[in-house]
């Protein structure tokens, strides 16, 4: 979208308002770095602003708010939804966001609703947005967050997004949590798009695991 002020500052004004403490203090982090991420890899910069700001929109809603809020948004509740409080906030979100401010453009929308579970086919938006949520500067640091600061520029957009979705499964399993079906699906087809089959790294067809 073209830069507009005004729509900036109600969009400020509603998440100040609905936000607060932390949360309020990442999203401020993540629309201000996803705006330099955007810089840094030619996406539109206001879009990237609006949606780090807007992304977590549902976040401080609590696990049993849910089902009433799915309900309201017409969201049909995903299998396992009792493992799922922690992505559901982006689906939610992106449809409150949409009803909200019905004047921001699909690709705000589609990036608040993607920048959970991901998707094989990102925008580069979405990717801008889920990749500036898991390492803005307010992040504290676990394993491999550097890696991925310092990949920043270094590296294609797909390629980022692609490491950083490796760290985030890699995070899920080591906490313990609950992976949504969908995230293996995703992960394999990202291995699909963006690992060369090397036939020598490959084994031996004939050992039987
Ligand atoms: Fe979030
Ligand atoms: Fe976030």
């Amino acid at each position: 979208m073209k830069p507009d002020k005004k729509l900036y500052k109600r969009c400020e004004e509603a998440v100040d308002n609905r936000l607060s403490g932390k949360r309020l203090k990442h999203v401020h982090s993540v629309s201000e770095f996803a705006a330099q991420l955007a810089h840094v890899y030619g996406v539109n910069e206001f879009d990237a602003k609006i949606a780090g700001l807007l992304h977590d929109w549902d976040k401080l809603l609590k696990d049993e708010e849910f089902p009433a809020r799915m309900e309201e948004l017409g969201i049909t509740p995903p299998d396992h939804v009792e493992f799922l409080w922690p992505v559901l906030h982006s689906f939610t979100g992106a449809e409150a966001v949409h009803r909200e401010f019905p004047e921001l453009s699909d690709d705000i929308i589609s990036s608040i609703r993607n920048h959970t579970l991901g998707a094989i086919k990102m925008s580069d938006l979405d990717m801008v947005i889920f990749i500036s949520d898991i390492i803005e500067p307010r992040r504290k640091a676990y394993a491999g967050i550097q890696e991925l600061r310092d990949e920043v520029g270094k590296v294609d957009l797909s390629t980022l997004y692609f490491h950083a979705y490796q760290q985030t499964m890699r995070s899920l399993i080591d906490r313990g949590r609950f992976i949504h079906p969908a995230a293996f699906d995703i992960w394999n087809g990202l291995v699909e798009a963006n690992v060369k089959l090397d036939k020598s790294k490959q084994g031996d067809p004939n050992v039987v695991l």
